[in-house]
């Protein structure tokens, strides 16, 4: 019989599912589909790779768990600092504020930036499109849970990104969950996206991309850094991740550096 490898799946994946993950960092994604057999005893690659062929409920199962999911409220909370105090108070000069959070998980990201635009008095502006590869995530997003042991955690990081209100007012508390409130959440539009082969749907003035693109390789990062530049208005503001960069991609030169270590950039060109 022959033996198959990890690449012959994503290149079945990708042609019977239309999912590329060919050029998703290889040792993180490796690692991944082995957890994946072994959690469901699937015993072997070629098993996995043959019950793919015939069961696309399999596909389903695999894709819920292939992505990277961690996140936080307010992550990097110097970050939020930053665009509380510099960046959104320049997004005020705009009669509607469009924003795109890609690839953003279980909703925390874009919760925080909700957060921000109302102290700010801006949510009521704002549209906001949050958008992630990953349906269970976005499931996950539109119901605003989040477990409750986390919340202290995020207190802080909340506190350490400038904010002076009581937290604790942006959520109900039940059993061992927080529910954001509606009202924090009902900005938000979210959507089924895959930064790795759709296309721009709109123009932002703001777009956060953060630790997504450090799960792919160089190729894919050079694609999606041009999805995103094509997808900001001029002089748009992007966000990535700490562990993330513009440098040696081929749009670095379309933006203005607004923050080095916090990764932010304005498009320029
Ligand atoms: C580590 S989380 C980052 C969440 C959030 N942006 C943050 O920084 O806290 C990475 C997210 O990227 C999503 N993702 C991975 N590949 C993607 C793709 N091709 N298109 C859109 N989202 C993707 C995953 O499903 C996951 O929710």
């Amino acid at each position: 019989m022959q033996v198959l490898e990890q690449q012959d799946l994503l290149e079945l994946i990708y042609h019977k599912y239309g999912y590329d993950f060919i050029n998703y960092a290889k040792p993180s994604l490796y690692r991944r589909i082995d957890k994946f057999i072994a959690d469901n005893q699937l015993e072997s690659i070629n098993n996995f790779h043959r019950l793919l062929m015939y069961h696309p409920e399999i596909f389903q199962l695999f894709l819920k768990d292939v992505t990277v999911n961690v996140t936080e409220l307010f992550r990097d909370p110097l970050y939020y600092k930053y665009l509380r105090e510099i960046i959104i108070p320049r997004l005020a000069s705009y009669p509607i504020i469009n924003i795109w959070h890609a690839g953003c998980s279980t909703g925390e990201e874009v919760f925080s930036l909700c957060i921000l635009l109302k102290e700010a008095g801006l949510l009521k502006r704002a549209r906001i499109y949050a958008t992630d590869i990953n349906a269970n995530n976005l499931e996950k997003a539109k119901q605003g849970i989040i477990p409750l042991r986390t919340m202290k955690d995020y207190t802080m990081n909340y506190l350490q990104s400038g904010g002076t209100e009581d937290f604790s007012e942006y959520y109900t508390a039940k059993y061992d969950m927080a529910i954001i409130n509606e009202s924090i959440r009902s900005s938000i539009i979210f959507s089924q996206h895959n930064l790795v082969s759709d296309h721009p749907f709109n123009e932002f003035q703001l777009i956060m991309c953060r630790n997504v693109m450090i799960y792919f390789n160089r190729v894919l990062q050079e694609r999606v850094l041009n999805l995103l530049h094509d997808s900001l208005a001029p002089l748009g503001y992007l966000g990535i991740g700490l562990k993330e960069t513009l440098a040696f991609s081929e749009v670095q030169p379309k933006f203005e550096t607004i923050s080095k270590n916090l990764k932010l950039y304005k498009r320029i060109a």
